[in-house]
């Protein structure tokens, strides 16, 4: 059997993750794995549910109940909670706010990382996230660790915005920003941290094309090693 290609694409909020890897998964015929698609989920139905979300048992209990399911479509992918479309409601700011709590606790890693896991046992995969190349998938071919400056991210996430007729302060994004990325790193479980062998990326002042071009470039190379 042909061995199945991994490629994992971790890095701060913003950084261009799930744009990138999706464009790559799709010029490789690789499934889009979105790991933080995922957290959202389980963070959007513990709000809808009333759940303590300083609680990581019940947290983990609820996460049990619980069908999350990433579904390619067109060019995009969209997220589904117990058969419900999703994908817009998990990137509201209330999600967006309480995300890294839930995300904490070690009980509910390690079912997702069972999840992500089980994903990735039966095609090539881009997956992206906080923890991939250094705990979800340790094997993975191709690691990269993609960073930007915050204030690019946040007029990033400002562009966003605005295409949805919305216009938060630069500012309060970019501090939503920052905050969330202190606590991925700071938190004890699979912090948010690059892999010994992950390639750094600074996305800064590369436009999306060429950061699609560096990882199929580092995709090739593997490939052909
Ligand atoms: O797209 P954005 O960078 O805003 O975040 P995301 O990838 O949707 O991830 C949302 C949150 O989920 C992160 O801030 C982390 O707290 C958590 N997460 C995680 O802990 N581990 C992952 N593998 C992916 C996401
Ligand atoms: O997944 P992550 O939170 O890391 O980032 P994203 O949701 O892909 O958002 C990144 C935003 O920056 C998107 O609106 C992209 O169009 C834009 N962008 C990028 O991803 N990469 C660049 N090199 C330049 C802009």
């Amino acid at each position: 059997m042909e061995r199945l290609f991994q490629v994992a694409i971790d890095g701060p909020a913003a950084a261009g993750k799930s744009t990138v890897a999706k464009i790559a998964a799709k010029t490789l015929g690789f499934v889009y794995i979105d790991t933080g698609a995922m957290y959202r989920s389980l963070t959007y139905k513990a709000l809808m549910t009333g759940t303590d979300i300083n609680d990581g048992h019940q947290l983990k209990q609820l996460l049990d109940q619980t069908e999350i399911e990433l579904v390619q479509e067109g060019n995009g992918q969209k997220v589904y909670v117990d058969g419900t479309d999703v994908t817009d409601r998990i990137r509201y700011p209330d999600v967006s706010e309480h995300v890294s709590l839930v995300s904490s606790f070690e009980e509910v890693r390690m079912e997702m990382v069972s999840r992500q896991r089980k994903l990735a046992a039966s095609c090539s995969v881009v997956m992206d996230g906080r923890d991939i190349g250094t705990h979800v998938l340790p094997k993975a071919q191709v690691k990269i660790f993609l960073i930007a400056s915050v204030d690019e991210r946040a007029i990033r996430r400002y562009k966003e915005e605005e295409l949805k007729g919305r216009h938060p302060s630069i500012e309060s994004l970019r501090e939503a920003i920052a905050l969330r990325d202190k606590k991925d790193m700071e938190r004890e479980v699979s912090p948010l941290v690059k892999a010994e062998d992950a390639i750094a990326l600074d996305t800064t002042s590369l436009s999306i094309e060429e950061v699609v071009k560096k990882i199929l470039q580092l995709v090739k190379e593997k490939q052909l090693s």
